[in-house]
């Protein structure tokens, strides 16, 4: 029995999975956002771990027998995050998050005093990534800095917590803009740029390499009479890859959770920062990934949601299934946008409303626009001279066979429905987690999911689509803060 963490921004998921790789229990515990000021975004660390104790005590009550058997423990999560110790191990301010853009400047200082950043890194400086939130802390809080000793990311933090070891692998690493993703190593020259040294880091070990074992005290708790053994595990995209075995080149999702991804599996590190494509070392060895990633994808629906007053599934329940475009369009620049625009002042935006538009009219521009968005991702995917014929897809938006049909019309490709779409991330960190305790080849471990459905374009949607972005591309600039 395998037990997969998922430390997502909205949720905490724990995900119990047998020998034979079925799913025998799950339980989610939601998370809230502080924004303390535009553009910015943190959490407290603490409320991860209350909520990921609450969320394992659940499957202690609901599958006690399941949960006791538990051999190995796998960390999936969000990634980039700084969460920032002082010498004690303590916690020295709420948690800085992918989704932040605060560090915009530091952005353009970190390219200008380290010109070989893209080139270490494979990777634009972007505020998202942990080192520009680093030299904010520098300058704005300049007596946090001084204390600070170690910088974990989300999951790293939740692992030192539960064995005491501060370990980290190579896929959430690569967001740091400190690790060398060709040579799977931290960069000295890296770290300086920021004011760090590799010891302010933890050890870096492969997503399915044994990485420390449970406390004695959380594995009683839970009626576990050994203690399992952590893997490496991975940022939330890897790890959804490794749930869908998507290990191979040429492997491709779209993630619709709180951000969008489009995610590529690649043999070699590919990096395109030109394009803002993200370029990082896969959970497992000597293999890669590209990502476009769109920061508010199911985020900008449930941010409609509120605006509307109803609940996601009535909204798309009166929707429908579009027959057409819309005539509103949406930019859903919420919180500024990645890829192709490293830009965080965009904000979004909806145009083309007239005395027509209803609610309804709304909600498909949210779901167009973050497909808009996508096929921006996948452009610059292309540019970089990566194809993509077709794709899965997962995460909380996946529940919408609406939204997943305009989206394989925007990308004019099939994408996948899967019978299992929601576990990602804690499903292949369970995954992870086996290949840790078994040593098995990711290839055994790896099967491919069931598929329930492929969703192909229609032809007249996607020539339709082909023309509006024009004018959703057009419309960018409105949206700049
Ligand atoms: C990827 C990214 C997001 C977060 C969401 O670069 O920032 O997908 O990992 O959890």
């Amino acid at each position: 029995m395998y037990l997969g963490l998922d430390f997502g921004t909205s949720a905490v998921k724990a995900l119990l999975v047998d020998d034979a790789q079925r799913v025998v229990g799950d339980a989610t515990v939601p998370l809230g956002i502080s924004r303390p000021a535009p553009g910015q975004s943190e959490q407290d660390p603490a409320d991860w771990w209350q909520a990921m104790l609450d969320a394992v005590d659940l499957l202690r009550r609901d599958h006690a027998a399941a949960l006791a058997a538990v051999r190995g423990i796998g960390l999936s999560g969000q990634m980039h995050g700084a969460v920032l110790l002082d010498a004690a191990g303590d916690v020295l301010r709420p948690a800085i998050l992918w989704n932040d853009v605060r560090a915009a400047a530091e952005c353009e200082r970190l390219e200008r005093d380290f010109p070989a950043l893209r080139q270490v890194t494979g990777n634009i400086a972007m505020p998202g990534f942990t080192a520009p939130k680093l030299l904010w802390v520098r300058d704005h809080e300049p007596a946090v800095f001084a204390r600070l000793r170690t910088v974990l990311l989300p999951k790293a933090w939740v692992r030192y917590r539960m064995t005491g070891e501060m370990i980290e692998e190579m896929s959430d690493a690569s967001g740091t803009l400190w690790l060398d993703v060709g040579a799977r190593d931290w960069s000295d020259a890296a770290l300086a740029a920021t004011g760090l040294s590799r010891n302010a880091m933890p050890r870096l070990v492969e997503g399915n390499a044994p990485a420390g074992a449970l406390r004695p005290e959380l594995a009683a708790r839970w009626g576990m009479t050994q203690s399992p053994i952590f893997a490496g595990g991975a940022g939330d995209n890897a790890a959804g890859a490794i749930g869908l075995s998507a290990i191979a080149p040429g492997n491709a999702f779209v993630s619709l959770g709180t951000s969008g991804v489009l995610f590529v599996t690649t043999d070699n590190f590919r990096p395109y920062p030109q394009a803002a494509v993200h370029a990082f070392c896969h959970a497992l060895p000597a293999i890669w990934h590209q990502m476009g990633v769109t920061l508010s994808a199911a985020a900008a629906l449930a941010w409609w949601a509120g605006i509307a007053g109803q609940s996601e599934a009535t909204l798309l329940a009166e929707m429908g299934m579009p027959s057409a475009p819309g005539a509103a369009m949406f930019l859903p620049y919420l919180g500024g946008e990645r890829t192709p625009h490293n830009d965080g002042t965009l904000r979004g935006a909806f145009v083309g409303l007239s005395h027509d538009t209803d609610r309804a009219a709304m909600t498909q521009a949210v779901l167009e626009g973050v497909a808009f968005s996508l096929r921006d991702c996948m452009d610059a995917l292309t540019a970089s001279g990566t194809r993509l014929t077709s794709a899965d897809v997962i995460g909380g938006g996946s529940r919408s066979r609406a939204w997943i049909a305009i989206i394989a019309s925007v990308l004019d490709i099939p994408l996948h429905r899967l019978a299992a779409g929601e576990n990602g991330g804690a499903f292949g960190a369970a995954r992870l987690a086996r290949m840790a305790v078994t040593g098995e080849a990711p290839e055994t471990v790896c099967v491919p999911p069931l598929r329930e459905e492929t969703i192909f374009p229609d032809a007249a949607l996607a020539q339709t689509y082909a023309e509006r972005i024009v004018d959703y591309r057009r419309a960018l600039p409105a949206s700049r803060n």
